[in-house]
């Protein structure tokens, strides 16, 4: 397994693009299964995540081809059944039930497991599922979700910790094809659900409201291809404004967008930072010291889940007590005994993460987990004595197009050692 080694004390400065948004590639490349024409989509990230979304795309009998960043599939013919070696591979995959319910009124998809950050119900997924008319039954670790028709209904998809960002993807998707109005109430209104919506519109699709709450489709009867481009990622932007904030001079950021980093933005300038907004472009800079905060995750529009464990790396070294409170996966904090290895002074009271900053912190060899908290290691890297050893790094490259290699464009020294 592939390690990288980051010799902290490098400052950054200078540009980085951004990749196109994992979380909004995913759902939209699974929803090229509701047409049998020919879909293309432009600024696929190249990532692990997305090569097994192709890989379960191919094996469902869909034509599938990648050039750089574009990515055309055609599903003239295809299968029900997703198989348990790839879809284990990554939970997400549970996003193509919703349009091989849609399209063909079955679908087989072994059970997501839990994973790091903590159980990964799908419960919400069913409901959904079950109000449009569909039964399902668990067998042999699969999910099977199956329809005589789908019928429009009205539905909530709110859950104890809020809405579900897939499970509003999923039910989106077998509803567009259903007969009649679906209005999906509670739903989540991520940039990516939006990004999905407008996709399935320009296949035909009659969907309105995504973004808000309360998301209306009409059903139609069939979706014919379309083109469409990914929107920039960002939590992968967010990364980088927390590496600007943690080892920066001034970072520049290009191919964002920015109204998708409002509460990211509020909290780094809250944490002494200004950051400058023009066009498709944030640039970082130190605004003086650095100033502890409080911070709560919460669903879109708030502050997201999957910038917790990079604002953690920054608090380690921020003078005071900095507390962040975790919502939305009250577990997911795998990265804090790693980074109270490097000499951060955390502790954990439930959801909740005091951080009382230090003036050090030195490299140790670390243990990465999830793609977010692994990102986060990273980050504590940069800015700590001596070399901070990251294993386990194929979960930086599920979500993250060449961590390595961004982060030494603007001035780190960051190496990976192919195992
Ligand atoms: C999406 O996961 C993202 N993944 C996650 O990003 C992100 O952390 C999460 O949304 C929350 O924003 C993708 O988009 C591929 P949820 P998802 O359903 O949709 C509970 C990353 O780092 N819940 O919105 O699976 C659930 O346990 C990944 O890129 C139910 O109870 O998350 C959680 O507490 C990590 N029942 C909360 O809702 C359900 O049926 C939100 O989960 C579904 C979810």
């Amino acid at each position: 397994m592939d390690k990288i080694l980051v010799h902290g004390g490098h400052s950054l400065n200078g540009n980085v693009k951004i990749s196109g948004s994992k979380n909004s590639a995913l759902p939209i490349l699974a929803a090229t299964l509701l047409t049998k024409e020919q879909c293309v989509i432009h600024h696929v990230p190249d990532l692990s995540d997305i090569h097994y979304m192709l890989q379960i795309l191919s094996h469902l009998g869909a034509h599938v081809e990648r050039a750089s960043g574009t990515v055309t599939v055609q599903a003239e013919k295809i299968i029900t059944e997703a198989p348990y070696e790839i879809v284990r591979k990554m939970r997400a995959s549970v996003c193509v039930i919703g349009p091989l319910l849609g399209r063909e009124k079955e679908a087989t998809v072994s059970l997501p497991g839990g994973c790091v950050i903590g159980d990964r119900p799908i419960d919400l997924h069913l409901k959904g599922f079950e109000s449009l008319g569909a039964m399902h039954r668990i067998e042999g670790g699969n999910v099977k979700v199956f329809a005589g028709e789908l019928k429009g209904s009205s539905m909530s998809l709110r859950g104890k910790q809020g809405p579900t960002v897939l499970g509003t993807d999923n039910v989106m998707m077998a509803a567009v094809l259903a007969e009649g109005t679906t209005v999906i109430d509670s739903a989540a209104a991520e940039p990516e659900v939006v990004d999905l919506a407008n996709f399935l519109n320009k296949m035909g699709a009659k969907i309105e409201g995504a973004g808000t709450r309360r998301i209306v489709i009409e059903g139609v009867k069939e979706l014919h291809g379309a083109e469409h481009s990914v929107i920039p990622d960002r939590i992968e932007a967010g990364t980088f404004l927390v590496a600007g904030a943690i080892a920066g001079k001034e970072v520049k950021l290009r191919r964002v967008d920015p109204s998708h980093l409002t509460s990211v933005i509020d909290a780094l300038t809250r944490a002494g930072f200004t950051i400058k907004a023009d066009g498709d472009t944030l640039t970082i800079t130190p605004n003086g010291a650095r100033k502890p905060i409080e911070l709560t995750t919460n669903p879109y529009p708030d502050f997201p889940t999957d910038m917790q464990a990079q604002m953690c790396a920054l608090f380690a070294k921020t003078p005071g007590i900095s507390v962040i409170t975790e919502t939305i996966f009250p577990q997911r904090y795998m990265h804090v005994s790693e980074m109270k290895r490097m000499g951060a002074d955390i502790s954990l009271n439930g959801p909740t993460a005091i951080i009382k900053g230090v003036e050090r912190m030195s490299g140790a060899p670390v243990m990465a987990s999830d793609l977010r908290a692994s990102a986060a290691l990273v980050l504590a890297g940069l800015d700590s004595d001596g070399i901070t050893e990251v294993n386990r790094v194929y979960h930086i490259d599920r979500g993250y197009e060449m961590i390595d290699e961004k982060l030494n464009g603007l001035g780190a020294h960051i190496e990976r050692v192919k195992a």
